[in-house]
Protein backbone atom coordinates (compact mmCIF):
# COMPACT_ATOMS: atom_id res chain seq x y z
CA UNK A 1 0.00 0.00 0.00
CA UNK A 2 1.55 3.22 -1.07
CA UNK A 3 1.01 6.15 1.93
CA UNK A 4 -0.46 9.29 0.18
CA UNK A 5 0.98 12.66 1.57
CA UNK A 6 -1.01 15.76 2.09
CA UNK A 7 2.04 18.51 0.87
CA UNK A 8 1.44 20.94 3.52
CA UNK A 9 1.46 18.25 6.38
CA UNK A 10 3.85 19.93 8.28
CA UNK A 11 1.81 22.73 9.36
CA UNK A 12 -0.72 20.28 11.56
CA UNK A 13 1.76 17.20 12.95
CA UNK A 14 3.61 19.63 15.09
CA UNK A 15 1.56 19.97 18.13
CA UNK A 16 0.93 18.09 22.16
CA UNK A 17 0.24 15.14 19.90
CA UNK A 18 3.87 15.18 18.76
CA UNK A 19 5.37 15.93 21.63
CA UNK A 20 3.90 12.13 22.88
CA UNK A 21 4.86 10.49 19.71
CA UNK A 22 8.18 11.48 19.50
CA UNK A 23 8.86 12.18 23.24
CA UNK A 24 11.67 9.95 23.20
CA UNK A 25 13.93 11.68 21.12
CA UNK A 26 12.26 15.38 21.88
CA UNK A 27 11.31 15.44 25.42
CA UNK A 28 14.52 13.53 26.45
CA UNK A 29 16.41 16.00 28.46
CA UNK A 30 19.80 14.31 28.65
CA UNK A 31 19.80 13.72 24.92
CA UNK A 32 19.04 17.18 24.40
CA UNK A 33 21.84 18.05 26.73
CA UNK A 34 24.31 15.30 24.66
CA UNK A 35 23.41 17.19 21.64
CA UNK A 36 24.23 20.69 22.61
CA UNK A 37 27.35 19.57 24.62
CA UNK A 38 28.40 18.38 20.72
CA UNK A 39 27.14 21.14 18.85
CA UNK A 40 29.09 23.62 20.81
CA UNK A 41 31.84 22.09 20.42
CA UNK A 42 31.61 22.18 16.54
CA UNK A 43 30.80 26.10 16.65
CA UNK A 44 32.61 28.94 18.94
CA UNK A 45 29.21 29.78 20.64
CA UNK A 46 29.64 32.46 23.27
CA UNK A 47 26.96 33.23 26.12
CA UNK A 48 26.04 36.95 24.66
CA UNK A 49 25.92 35.61 21.09
CA UNK A 50 22.83 36.19 19.20
CA UNK A 51 21.41 32.36 17.83
CA UNK A 52 18.52 32.29 16.15
CA UNK A 53 17.21 28.51 16.86
CA UNK A 54 15.13 28.52 13.25
CA UNK A 55 12.17 25.97 12.74
CA UNK A 56 13.20 25.47 17.17
CA UNK A 57 9.38 23.87 17.99
CA UNK A 58 9.35 24.00 21.58
CA UNK A 59 12.39 25.51 21.91
CA UNK A 60 14.35 22.16 24.02
CA UNK A 61 17.73 23.47 22.57
CA UNK A 62 17.07 27.20 23.53
CA UNK A 63 15.90 26.02 26.61
CA UNK A 64 19.25 24.28 27.56
CA UNK A 65 21.66 26.96 25.98
CA UNK A 66 20.20 29.61 28.24
CA UNK A 67 20.74 26.70 31.48
CA UNK A 68 23.73 27.59 30.26
CA UNK A 69 24.08 31.07 30.47
CA UNK A 70 22.96 32.02 26.90
CA UNK A 71 21.09 35.49 27.10
CA UNK A 72 20.58 36.76 23.81
CA UNK A 73 18.43 33.42 21.73
CA UNK A 74 15.39 33.02 19.41
CA UNK A 75 12.98 30.28 18.33
CA UNK A 76 11.40 30.82 15.26
CA UNK A 77 8.90 27.83 14.28
CA UNK A 78 5.75 27.57 12.41
CA UNK A 79 3.95 25.31 15.03
CA UNK A 80 2.20 28.05 17.60
CA UNK A 81 1.01 25.12 19.87
CA UNK A 82 4.92 24.12 20.26
CA UNK A 83 5.66 27.71 20.79
CA UNK A 84 3.12 28.06 23.21
CA UNK A 85 4.64 25.39 25.10
CA UNK A 86 8.10 26.52 24.88
CA UNK A 87 7.32 29.89 25.77
CA UNK A 88 5.33 28.54 28.71
CA UNK A 89 8.49 26.66 30.15
CA UNK A 90 11.07 29.69 29.47
CA UNK A 91 8.75 31.51 31.01
CA UNK A 92 8.65 29.21 34.47
CA UNK A 93 12.33 29.01 33.97
CA UNK A 94 13.01 33.05 33.96
CA UNK A 95 14.67 32.81 30.23
CA UNK A 96 14.15 35.67 28.32
CA UNK A 97 13.66 34.24 24.95
CA UNK A 98 11.77 35.39 22.48
CA UNK A 99 9.81 33.08 20.56
CA UNK A 100 8.27 33.95 16.62
CA UNK A 101 5.87 32.24 14.69
CA UNK A 102 6.55 32.23 11.09
CA UNK A 103 7.71 30.36 8.21
CA UNK A 104 11.49 30.02 7.53
CA UNK A 105 10.78 30.34 3.90
CA UNK A 106 10.21 33.98 4.38
CA UNK A 107 11.55 34.93 8.21
CA UNK A 108 10.58 38.51 9.19
CA UNK A 109 13.54 39.33 10.98
CA UNK A 110 16.45 42.16 9.67
CA UNK A 111 18.91 40.95 7.69
CA UNK A 112 22.80 41.21 9.82
CA UNK A 113 21.23 40.49 13.16
CA UNK A 114 22.34 36.65 13.93
CA UNK A 115 25.69 35.21 15.10
CA UNK A 116 24.84 31.43 14.67
CA UNK A 117 21.61 30.07 13.27
CA UNK A 118 20.84 26.61 13.99
CA UNK A 119 18.31 24.02 12.05
CA UNK A 120 18.41 21.33 14.26
CA UNK A 121 16.07 18.33 14.78
CA UNK A 122 15.93 17.00 11.41
CA UNK A 123 14.22 19.84 10.45
CA UNK A 124 14.87 20.48 6.82
CA UNK A 125 13.15 18.42 4.05
CA UNK A 126 9.23 18.95 4.74
CA UNK A 127 8.25 21.24 1.58
CA UNK A 128 8.15 18.52 -1.51
CA UNK A 129 9.06 21.12 -3.83
CA UNK A 130 12.99 21.59 -4.80
CA UNK A 131 13.25 25.44 -3.84
CA UNK A 132 11.97 25.50 -0.18
CA UNK A 133 14.95 24.10 1.48
CA UNK A 134 16.79 26.76 -0.91
CA UNK A 135 15.24 29.41 0.38
CA UNK A 136 15.22 28.27 3.76
CA UNK A 137 18.89 28.34 3.77
CA UNK A 138 19.02 31.39 1.72
CA UNK A 139 16.55 33.40 4.47
CA UNK A 140 19.09 31.95 7.14
CA UNK A 141 22.26 33.31 5.33
CA UNK A 142 20.80 36.89 4.98
CA UNK A 143 19.13 37.14 9.04
CA UNK A 144 23.43 36.06 9.96
CA UNK A 145 26.07 38.21 10.41
CA UNK A 146 28.77 38.16 7.82
CA UNK A 147 31.43 35.27 9.47
CA UNK A 148 28.40 33.97 11.15
CA UNK A 149 28.11 30.10 11.52
CA UNK A 150 25.14 27.75 10.35
CA UNK A 151 24.58 24.75 12.20
CA UNK A 152 22.58 22.31 10.33
CA UNK A 153 21.68 18.37 12.13
CA UNK A 154 19.68 16.67 9.48
CA UNK A 155 18.45 12.80 8.65
CA UNK A 156 21.22 10.90 7.30
CA UNK A 157 20.11 9.94 4.18
CA UNK A 158 22.62 7.09 3.29
CA UNK A 159 22.27 5.15 6.14
CA UNK A 160 18.18 5.47 6.78
CA UNK A 161 18.37 4.05 3.10
CA UNK A 162 20.66 1.05 3.94
CA UNK A 163 19.18 0.28 7.35
CA UNK A 164 15.22 0.84 6.22
CA UNK A 165 13.19 -0.35 8.35
CA UNK A 166 9.61 -0.74 6.73
CA UNK A 167 7.39 -1.02 9.62
CA UNK A 168 8.20 0.33 13.42
CA UNK A 169 6.08 0.69 16.60
CA UNK A 170 6.18 1.65 20.57
CA UNK A 171 4.25 1.62 23.07
CA UNK A 172 4.28 5.19 24.77
CA UNK A 173 2.40 3.86 28.06
CA UNK A 174 0.14 1.59 28.97
CA UNK A 175 -2.61 3.09 26.84
CA UNK A 176 -1.14 4.56 23.95
CA UNK A 177 1.20 3.02 20.83
CA UNK A 178 2.43 4.22 17.65
CA UNK A 179 2.72 2.64 14.69
CA UNK A 180 4.74 3.55 11.72
CA UNK A 181 4.24 2.33 7.89
CA UNK A 182 7.26 3.71 5.99
CA UNK A 183 8.34 3.72 2.45
CA UNK A 184 11.30 4.89 0.86
CA UNK A 185 11.10 6.23 -2.95
CA UNK A 186 14.07 8.12 -4.91
CA UNK A 187 14.11 11.41 -2.55
CA UNK A 188 12.11 11.23 0.06
CA UNK A 189 11.17 8.94 2.74
CA UNK A 190 6.89 8.94 3.44
CA UNK A 191 5.78 7.36 7.08
CA UNK A 192 2.12 6.82 7.49
CA UNK A 193 1.88 7.54 11.63
CA UNK A 194 -1.18 6.02 13.39
CA UNK A 195 -1.53 6.95 17.45
CA UNK A 196 -3.54 4.38 18.84
CA UNK A 197 -5.27 4.60 22.36
CA UNK A 198 -6.50 1.56 24.11
CA UNK A 199 -9.08 3.46 25.70
CA UNK A 200 -9.95 5.35 23.21
CA UNK A 201 -9.06 4.03 19.69
CA UNK A 202 -7.48 6.20 16.99
CA UNK A 203 -5.59 9.18 18.29
CA UNK A 204 -4.10 10.42 15.32
CA UNK A 205 -3.62 8.85 11.05
CA UNK A 206 -1.77 11.49 9.50
CA UNK A 207 1.49 10.71 6.79
CA UNK A 208 4.42 12.60 6.23
CA UNK A 209 7.52 12.85 3.56
CA UNK A 210 10.95 13.78 4.63
CA UNK A 211 13.44 14.41 1.77
CA UNK A 212 16.49 12.61 2.47
CA UNK A 213 19.93 14.58 1.77
CA UNK A 214 23.46 12.91 1.57
CA UNK A 215 26.41 15.32 1.67
CA UNK A 216 26.90 15.87 -1.91
CA UNK A 217 23.19 17.39 -2.54
CA UNK A 218 23.71 19.39 1.12
CA UNK A 219 26.77 20.77 0.01
CA UNK A 220 25.78 22.22 -3.21
CA UNK A 221 22.26 23.63 -1.26
CA UNK A 222 24.73 25.33 1.21
CA UNK A 223 26.76 26.45 -1.42
CA UNK A 224 24.21 27.75 -3.96
CA UNK A 225 22.82 29.68 -0.50
CA UNK A 226 26.03 31.21 -0.26
CA UNK A 227 27.71 29.85 2.65
CA UNK A 228 30.75 28.76 2.49
CA UNK A 229 33.67 26.67 4.65
CA UNK A 230 30.76 23.47 4.76
CA UNK A 231 31.73 20.41 6.74
CA UNK A 232 29.99 17.63 7.80
CA UNK A 233 30.27 15.31 10.90
CA UNK A 234 28.51 11.99 11.49
CA UNK A 235 26.63 11.77 14.84
CA UNK A 236 27.18 8.32 14.99
CA UNK A 237 30.15 8.24 17.56
CA UNK A 238 29.82 11.43 19.08
CA UNK A 239 25.93 11.03 20.50
CA UNK A 240 26.74 7.31 21.64
CA UNK A 241 27.48 7.54 25.58
CA UNK A 242 26.48 5.12 28.03
CA UNK A 243 23.64 7.75 28.74
CA UNK A 244 22.37 7.51 25.12
CA UNK A 245 19.72 6.01 23.63
CA UNK A 246 19.26 2.54 23.09
CA UNK A 247 21.48 2.23 19.62
CA UNK A 248 18.97 -0.82 18.97
CA UNK A 249 15.53 1.55 19.55
CA UNK A 250 14.29 2.53 16.47
CA UNK A 251 14.39 6.58 16.73
CA UNK A 252 13.34 6.61 12.92
CA UNK A 253 15.14 9.78 11.92
CA UNK A 254 16.45 10.54 14.63
CA UNK A 255 18.90 7.65 14.67
CA UNK A 256 21.29 8.58 12.27
CA UNK A 257 22.07 12.00 11.66
CA UNK A 258 24.30 14.25 9.46
CA UNK A 259 25.40 17.53 11.05
CA UNK A 260 26.75 20.17 9.20
CA UNK A 261 28.33 23.26 10.06
CA UNK A 262 28.64 26.43 7.40
CA UNK A 263 29.95 29.95 7.11
CA UNK A 264 28.15 33.42 6.05
CA UNK A 265 31.21 34.85 3.88
C1 LIG B 1 11.01 17.63 14.15
S1 LIG B 1 10.58 19.21 14.72
C2 LIG B 1 12.09 19.67 15.50
C3 LIG B 1 11.97 20.87 16.37
C4 LIG B 1 13.26 21.26 17.09
N1 LIG B 1 14.27 21.74 16.18
C5 LIG B 1 13.77 20.12 17.93
O1 LIG B 1 14.83 19.56 17.62
O2 LIG B 1 13.09 19.79 18.92
C6 LIG B 1 10.54 20.18 13.25
C7 LIG B 1 10.03 21.60 13.45
O3 LIG B 1 10.25 22.34 12.25
C8 LIG B 1 9.18 23.25 12.10
N2 LIG B 1 9.13 23.65 10.70
C9 LIG B 1 9.23 22.84 9.62
N3 LIG B 1 9.17 23.56 8.48
C10 LIG B 1 9.01 24.86 8.86
C11 LIG B 1 8.90 26.08 8.15
N4 LIG B 1 8.88 26.14 6.81
N5 LIG B 1 8.78 27.22 8.86
C12 LIG B 1 8.78 27.20 10.22
N6 LIG B 1 8.88 26.07 10.94
C13 LIG B 1 9.00 24.91 10.27
C14 LIG B 1 7.96 22.47 12.57
O4 LIG B 1 6.89 23.30 12.93
C15 LIG B 1 8.55 21.68 13.76
O5 LIG B 1 8.37 22.37 14.97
Amino acid sequence: MSVSVDPDWWKTLFDEVYLITDARTVCNDEMTRREIDVFCNLIPMKVNDRILDLCGGHGRHTLELCHRGFLNCTVFDHSHALLKIGADNAEKKEYAIEFIQGDARKIKLDDDTYDHVMILGNSLGYIPDDKSDLLILKESRRVMKSKGWLLLDVTDGKTVRRQFIPNAWHEINEDVVVCRQRELNENFLCAREMVLSKQNGVVRDKAYCIRLYEPEHLSELLTDAGFIDIQFYSNNQSFANNHGPDRKEDLGCMNHRLIVSARKP
